[in-house]
Order: structure tokens, then sequence, then C-alpha cells
């Protein structure tokens, strides 16, 4: 159907910054620069001077980055990682792929992993002496981080390593210290639409290690290193491309911009649906804690006909996810219980959240959300 809102509008971003856009595509086409050059290791610098590491790696996805983390930290079969229970299942897939185990656990109210449940599991596993877990990738998901002063206190405890899936959070930070830049890497995804989004797919690792950019700059190339020749591991074919790389630098110099116009939205909705009594926003007023909305993930009481509702009226909404990853019986993951996942599953629902949408159509959303609480 036509929506008279839509979800995102990439055609209209592109016109936002066309200009830009376009010369950054004729530079690269005009000097047939196409694979690890000059405009990859830009972006790679401007962004690891964003998010506060000293270094980043440009890569084919979000789903490489945790691939390649894992890789880096040496995980390998008999190896358990924990993931949380509500996330894009990939996090969940890299740990699979490298033959490792992973343990899901529940997610809290702000749909991060719920830290409590962690130290409980570790606490159970470790009077019984078989913890062979060896690493949690906490997920700061839609824009808001899972509390990594916390989960670095517990990881150290246990001798974790921590690696972060910040792929929905770049720009968010806890007391001013970046998603991205408390584990041993930050995974990053350029899906195009992300909060930073390529035309294509896209990724990246920020990190402070040395040895685990060096390790990733290898394995994204066929285990090679470019200087010498020499092949250093069986590796991958992952490179971000430098197209793509091209076009994430421009975008990136725009992000504080956008995410400030992301923040006015978030309020803008808060200030006109709060009153409502069967609607939680996401809105947690934790000092120090900033959120920078990737997505606007309400939950309503009505979940599905709320959800129907308001694409029946022309707007776009997703409902990611009302059947939890784990549930999918092809994975064989084992459902331990989770019933603040299963409950939340019900009723997400994500509201139009970026920086094309306009005031008229975001009033349109409200006006139809408040319609709908009215029947
Ligand atoms: C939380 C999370 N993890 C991992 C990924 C995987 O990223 P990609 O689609 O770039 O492989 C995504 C995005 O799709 C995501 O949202």
């Amino acid at each position: 159907m036509a929506y008279k809102v839509k979800f995102v509008e990439p055609g209209k971003l592109y016109r936002m910054i066309k200009g830009e856009l376009d010369a950054a595509y004729f530079e690269v086409m005009n000097n047939g620069d196409l694979v690890d050059r000059g405009h990859l290791k830009q972006f790679e610098e401007n962004l690891a001077a964003y998010v506060g590491t000293k270094y980043a790696v440009g890569l084919n996805s979000g789903y490489d980055a945790l691939h390649m983390s894992l890789r880096a930290a040496g995980i390998r079969p008999g190896d358990e990682v924990i993931v949380p229970a509500h996330t894009f299942v990939a996090t969940c897939s890299a740990v699979v792929n490298v033959g490792a185990t992973p343990v899901l656990v529940d997610v809290g109210k702000d749909f991060n992993i719920d830290f409590g449940k962690v130290e409980e599991l570790l606490e159970v596993r470790s009077q019984k002496s078989e913890i062979r877990i060896k690493a949690i990738i906490p997920v700061h998901l839609s824009g808001y981080m899972a509390d990594m002063p916390r989960i670095m206190k517990i990881a150290e405890k246990y001798n974790l390593v921590v690696i972060e899936d910040a792929c929905q959070s770049l720009g968010s930070s806890i007391y001013g210290k970046g998603a991205g830049s408390w584990g041993l890497t930050g995974c990053w995804s350029f899906y195009p639409f992300k909060i930073l989004g390529g035309y294509g797919d896209g990724g990246a690792i920020t990190t402070n290690d040395p040895d685990v950019a060096l390790f990733a700059r290898r394995m994204r190339y066929n285990g090679e290193d470019r200087d010498t020749g020499e092949y250093h591991g069986h590796g991958f074919t992952c490179l971000l491309d430098n197209l793509q790389a091209a076009f994430l630098d421009v975008k990136l110099r725009y992000l504080p911009e956008w995410i400030k116009r992301r923040k006015a939205i978030a309020e803008r909705y808060r200030k006109a649906l709060s009153d409502l009594p069967d609607l939680l926003l996401p809105h947690y007023d934790r000092e120090g804690f900033d959120h920078v909305y990737q997505n606007y993930t309400v939950r309503s009481r009505q979940g599905d006909e709320f959800s129907e509702y308001l694409k029946a009226n022309g707007v776009e909404v997703l409902t990611q996810f009302r059947k939890p990853y784990y549930r999918h019986e092809a994975l064989k993951l084992e459902d331990r219980g989770f019933p603040e996942t299963e409950a939340l599953s019900r009723e997400v629902c994500s509201l139009p959240m970026n920086v094309e949408i306009d005031d008229e159509e975001i009033e349109y959303v409200i006006s139809v959300v408040r319609k709908f609480y009215r029947k």
C-alpha cells in the first residue's frame, strides 16, 4: 500500500545531501578507486575518532564485524558466549558460525540484556565449576546502550571478553564514553537503514587493540598482508568497498546534527503520547545514558491490533520481532524461558524515526496513534 508516512525514505535523504554524495561518487569513479583505497582509510580514521578508539577497520557488514571479533578473541568450538534473547539474529549466528555455543539471556525493560540475569547465570555456573563461557556480546539496541559500567565489572570478575554489538547505536554514549569503545571491539553495521547507512551492505569494527585491528585488516582480505603479500591465515573476503566508504564519510559529517534531529522527534513523540496508559515509550531518563534513537520503539498493550491500525491508516511501522529468533526451529537454539522477551515481542512497534521526516508527517503519526486510543 502507499503509505502516507514511510518508515524511512532513502531517496529523500539522498536528495538532501545530493551534491556531496554525487561529488564523492564521481571522484571515486573517475579515479577508479574501488578496492582498499584512500576513501576507506579516511573513513576509518574519522570513524575511530568519532567513536573514541585508536582503530577502525571497515568490513562488509555488521555480521562480519561480529564474526571477525569472535575470531580475533580466539573463540572456538567448545566455548560459550552470552547473547541477549532479544536482538537481531546475526548477533547469535556469528557465535554459532565460529563453532561456539550461544547462551541466551533475557532482556530488561530497556530492551537490553538483563545484567542481573547474566550475574545469576555466571554465579550458578561457577558453583558447578563448569564455566565454559568465554565472552559476552551486549547489544546496544535501538540507540540506547546496555549498562557497560556494570558489564565491564562482571567481565573482569569472570574473565570474559566483551564484544559490543553496537550496530544500532552509533553516536550513543554513557557518561560521554562512546558505544563501541568499551569492549575488545565495537561492531558496526552500515546497512542502508541504520543511523549511518550506506547504499548497500557495510560494517566495521572499532578497537584500541593493535593486534585485533591488524588481524581484521588481514582476514578481511583473505588473510593477506597487503604490503608483503604474505598470507597470515585462512581468511575471508569481507572488505568495506571504497565507494561505500566515500558515501559513509560524507554522511558521518552530518551525524551529530542528525542525532539532534532524532532527539527532537523523540521529544515531540514523548510530549504528545506520554499520557496514554496502554503505550510504553522508550524514555529511560537514566543519568549519563544518552539515547540516539536509531529506532523509536514503543510497547503497545494492544500488540498487532495497534500496529495494523497504524498501517491501515497510512503509517508504516516495524514490529521487530513478533517471533523471537530462538523460536525459529531451524536455528536449534535452547529456549530456557525468557519472559520479558516474550512479552515485549507481542507489543513492540517502531514508529517512523529518521532525519528526512518532516514535522507535518510526525504530527500525522501522532494523530493516528491518538485516534487509535480514542476508539
Ligand atoms: C543489533 C544488530 N546486530 C547485528 C546486525 C547485523 O548487521 P548487518 O545487517 O550489517 O550484517 C544488525 C543489523 O542488521 C543489528 O541491528
